[in-house]
């Protein structure tokens, strides 16, 4: 297959997209969450434009905030749990990657290890796992816990949690079943492996109940990008979804995390790196700017306040005037002071009110946005693929379906006219889009007959 000199593309899916008013969008489908005939047409256009795969996050709560903000969003409120809807997906597609959320904190092992290769053999070897381990407090209450797992902690088990189901899925090698009718042997007893793991936080006899999958084991995902994050990432992780914010911070993480993998006997190739892009995409960039003008104003003054006191890490802005100055002296956290500084900064140079700030800060919400004509956003994309930033990118369209629909029609022909993405798939599962080679099982040296590929 050749994937070389090509980015790899991910569709980030939130329901109605990631601005956080799209679901007041006039083209919306306000109940995107739970509407199955809106996944099945954005997934399909994805197909159609060739993309390595869909992605879906997921957090295992409705997530804690002023109910007078919360009860006016539509992001982590209610939806699909989504290796459900994955699972659905894979009937109505036959190419794209299908990568699904799955916290380590909140689930076991042998469950994700067994709901991904299912996954993987429904779609025909298109599953991914994006392992995380969750961030929110409001999680550990659903999980017996009166709080979360501490950092360090949380990817400790991260790790263990890893290593069981990798081990899970070598469980069965590639031709074990022989389900050989006439001499009544069903499967080869030597070519079934028990794990036995017994570690600090799990025990797994094993062996899965799901034979070894089309892709031997299903993609590894990770999002984040904390030193721990990275430790993890470097021994298991071959797809990074993560969210610099310049090019610099994008080859600063890319070189750090791919250097880390050689501790594991990993090449670097073994890892994609694709960070988030939220692209707004006009014909022209007057036309982008009128589309991210209409999304901003349909955000309503309470949500932004909501998100730029989460953005500075929690500090009640109620008190102060919204029309008035960004007040100088919040009772802050360290964690927020930085940030606090660049918001201030911004405030300062454009003397922009609270509420300017506010659904300025609502609008990008700490994440690579890029606004322009067809050719400003593949010069940008191009830009930081040529140039050590990354390995292809993870598309946010701000609103769904039409900002999917503006990227598909505009963006993806002109990276094509350039060559840095295909016009056609190469091959049928998710690793070989990506570029990833078929992992062999761990006993594939000792088993009889293992083709391991
Ligand atoms: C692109 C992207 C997608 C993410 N998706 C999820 C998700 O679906 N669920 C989740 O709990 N955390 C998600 N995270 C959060 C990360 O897993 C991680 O907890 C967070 O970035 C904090 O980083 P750290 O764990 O490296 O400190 C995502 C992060 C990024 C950058």
């Amino acid at each position: 297959m050749s994937t070389k000199g090509q980015m790899r593309l991910g569709a980030f899916f939130n329901p109605t997209g990631h601005h956080v008013a799209s679901w007041r969008h006039p083209d919306a489908q306000a109940d995107a969450g739970i509407n199955f005939k809106h996944y099945v047409e954005i997934t399909q256009t994805a197909e159609r434009a060739k993309f390595d795969l869909v992605f879906l996050a997921d957090n295992v709560c409705v997530r804690d905030a002023r109910m007078e903000a919360l009860s006016r969003s539509a992001q982590y409120i209610a939806n699909f749990e989504p290796l459900t809807l994955l699972a659905a997906l894979s009937a109505v597609t036959s190419r794209i990657g299908l990568v699904a959320t799955a916290s380590t904190s909140y689930n076991e092992p042998f469950h994700v290890a067994r709901k991904f290769a299912s996954l993987d053999h429904l779609s025909g070897g298109r599953a991914g796992w994006n392992l995380v381990t969750s961030g929110m407090a409001a999680e550990a209450y659903n999980f017996n816990r009166d709080a979360h797992y501490e950092h360090g902690e949380r990817y400790e088990r991260a790790r263990e949690f890893a290593q069981v189901v990798v081990g899970l899925w070598d469980s069965w090698d590639d031709d074990a079943f022989q389900r050989d009718k006439t001499a009544g042997i069903f499967f080869d007893p030597d070519k079934l492996h028990r794990l036995d793991h017994k570690g600090e936080n799990f025990s797994v006899r094993g062996p899965l109940n799901v034979p070894r999958t089309p892709q031997g084991r299903p993609v590894i995902v990770q999002a984040g990008g904390s030193d721990d994050m990275i430790a993890v990432a470097a021994e298991f992780a071959e797809v990074i979804f993560c969210a610099p914010l310049t090019l610099e911070q994008a080859q600063t993480f890319y070189r750090k995390i791919k250097g880390r993998m050689a501790e594991h006997g990993r090449p670097p190739d073994a890892m994609k790196i694709m960070p988030g892009l939220s692209a707004i995409v006009g014909r022209t960039a007057a036309e982008a700017n009128e589309k991210y003008e209409h999304l901003q104003s349909l955000i309503h003054p309470v949500v932004a306040r909501e998100i730029l006191s989460t953005v500075l890490g929690g500090v009640d802005l109620t008190p102060y005037p919204f029309d008035g100055p960004l007040p100088e002296n919040l009772p802050m956290s360290n964690a927020s002071r930085s940030t606090f500084d660049n918001v201030r900064d911004m405030a300062r140079k454009e003397n922009l009110t609270m509420r300017q700030v506010a659904m300025r800060v609502a609008g990008a919400r700490a994440k690579s946005v890029v606004r322009g004509s067809p050719q400003q956003v593949a010069d940008h994309m191009e830009e930081w693929f040529r140039n050590g930033g990354c390995d292809g990118f993870n598309i946010m369209p701000p609103h769904l379906p039409g900002g999917l629909d503006d990227f598909v029609t505009l963006v993806i022909p002109e990276l094509q006219r350039r060559g840095v993405f295909r016009t056609e798939y190469e091959g049928c599962t998710l690793r070989e889009h990506l570029g990833l080679a078929r992992p062999p099982s761990r006993y594939a040296k000792s088993a009889t007959s293992v083709a391991a590929e």
